[in-house]
């Protein structure tokens, strides 16, 4: 029956990581995925998770019976205040709707498919670039996914005038994919300012904006500056969609820890938003998994835990930032020939390197590291040892 099959590509970040797992050489070298890496390059998995996990094994009261549809509550509560303040006015006005999903993916497509049922406007414009993943889940959902004008490669920042010109262009109403903070690919942001215009544009224009949201506290490593953008649409009175995972913030990659808000326009909205979104998640998975989020609320809601999480977030973003400065310093004492830093200026777990896919593939090829072809490299898998290593395979790549 399924003859006609032709073979599938590979996923462009995940099937990086499965090259990399088929490579025997020693050296190898796995800064594709963004995965954070302790300085031994291995999995790290925070203090903090495994004392939650070690609390929720020791009590005995805790059962394996189904979750609401809409999961765990004090997760979706405490995850909705994370993201949006204690003292949202959005959130005490009762108009959001927050929902348990699978991690960013799973919260995004719930969203789409939400949004393609339901909204008016069946188009989504996303940044270029953006997470390899983005379309897809969007086109997958019945939406028709348009782009507009993010990165400047000439200067490797952000293209404010050109991202303003293509929304200005986008009919009113249609759906607006922003990365919350600590852009990915590019690490690129835009300023407080600039959020502000776009804010501005998008309200104007009755857009709506949808934030991904995978990596607060991971770009400043301060949970609340992080949050700047979404509190700044979500303050404003309009609406919003927000997906938030812990993958990254909390090293839950595996468990899939994640929600989807749905600020709304009033509370009974917000009521019937809910009921509607549950029939969406029931035929897809039907209710959420109990672990991951169980963990994440442990943390979340106990001031101790919640301190030394917040401790734990600034050690990862610090470690990146060193990375940052080694690789730049290890570039520039080489004399690679080419302005490197951007390597520095970018922000979050990536840096967009500006090496072409041919570079890409000449280091992987030589070099065993892997890389995404599109330049990405995850600062957050390099350790002070590996960094020259890198540094060497770039410098060779871009002078032959
Ligand atoms: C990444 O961009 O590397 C991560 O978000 C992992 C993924 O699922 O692609």
């Amino acid at each position: 029956a399924f003859q006609h099959l032709m073979q599938a590509p590979e996923d462009p970040i995940i099937g990086v990581t499965t090259a990399f797992s088929k490579d025997p050489s020693p050296v190898k070298l796995n800064v594709g995925v963004g995965a954070y890496r302790c300085e031994e390059g291995k999995p790290y998995v925070p203090q903090v998770v495994r004392e939650a996990e070690l609390r929720l094994l020791n009590d005995l009261s805790r059962n394996k019976e189904y979750l609401p549809i809409t999961g765990n509550p004090q997760f979706t509560g405490l995850s909705a205040k994370l993201i949006f303040g204690e003292d949202s006015p959005a959130l005490n006005q009762k108009r959001v709707c927050t929902v348990q999903c699978l991690s960013g993916t799973g919260s995004i497509r719930v969203g789409a498919e939400f949004l393609a049922k339901h909204y008016a406007h069946k188009t989504v414009y996303i940044p270029i670039p953006t997470w390899g993943n983005h379309p897809t889940i969007f086109t997958v959902a019945g939406l028709e996914v348009k782009s507009y004008t993010y990165y400047d490669s000439n200067t490797r920042g952000l293209d404010y005038e050109g991202l303003l010109r293509d929304l200005n262009a986008a009919p009113s109403g249609v759906v607006v994919l922003l990365h919350a903070c600590a852009h990915n690919p590019t690490g690129v942001d835009p300023t407080a300012d600039q959020w502000k215009g776009i804010q501005k544009l998008i309200r104007g224009k009755n857009m709506l904006p949808f934030f991904d949201c995978a990596y607060q506290g991971f770009a400043s490593g301060n949970l609340i500056k992080d949050a700047f953008s979404v509190r700044l649409f979500a303050g404003d009175g309009g609406e919003c969609f927000v997906a938030q995972s812990y993958a990254k913030n909390m090293g839950l990659y595996g468990e899939r820890v994640g929600a989807l808000s749905m600020v709304c326009g009033s509370e009974s909205v917000a009521k019937r938003v809910e009921s509607q979104v549950k029939l969406i998640i029931r035929p897809l998975y039907s209710t959420p998994p109990i672990h991951g989020a169980a963990v994440a609320a442990t943390v979340l809601g106990d001031r101790e835990l919640f301190n030394e999480w917040k401790a734990d977030l600034q050690g990862m973003a610090d470690r990146i930032i060193h990375m940052r400065q080694l690789l730049h310093e290890a570039l520039k004492a080489r004399g690679t020939p080419g302005d490197w830093s951007h390597i520095i200026k970018q922000i979050g777990m990536f840096s967009f390197t500006g090496l072409t896919k041919e570079q890409v593939a000449f280091i992987t090829d030589k070099f065993h590291i892997y890389i995404t072809f599109d330049g990405r490299v995850s600062m957050a898998g390099l350790s002070v040892k590996t960094v020259p290593y890198l540094a060497e395979a770039i410098h060779i790549a871009v002078t032959t």
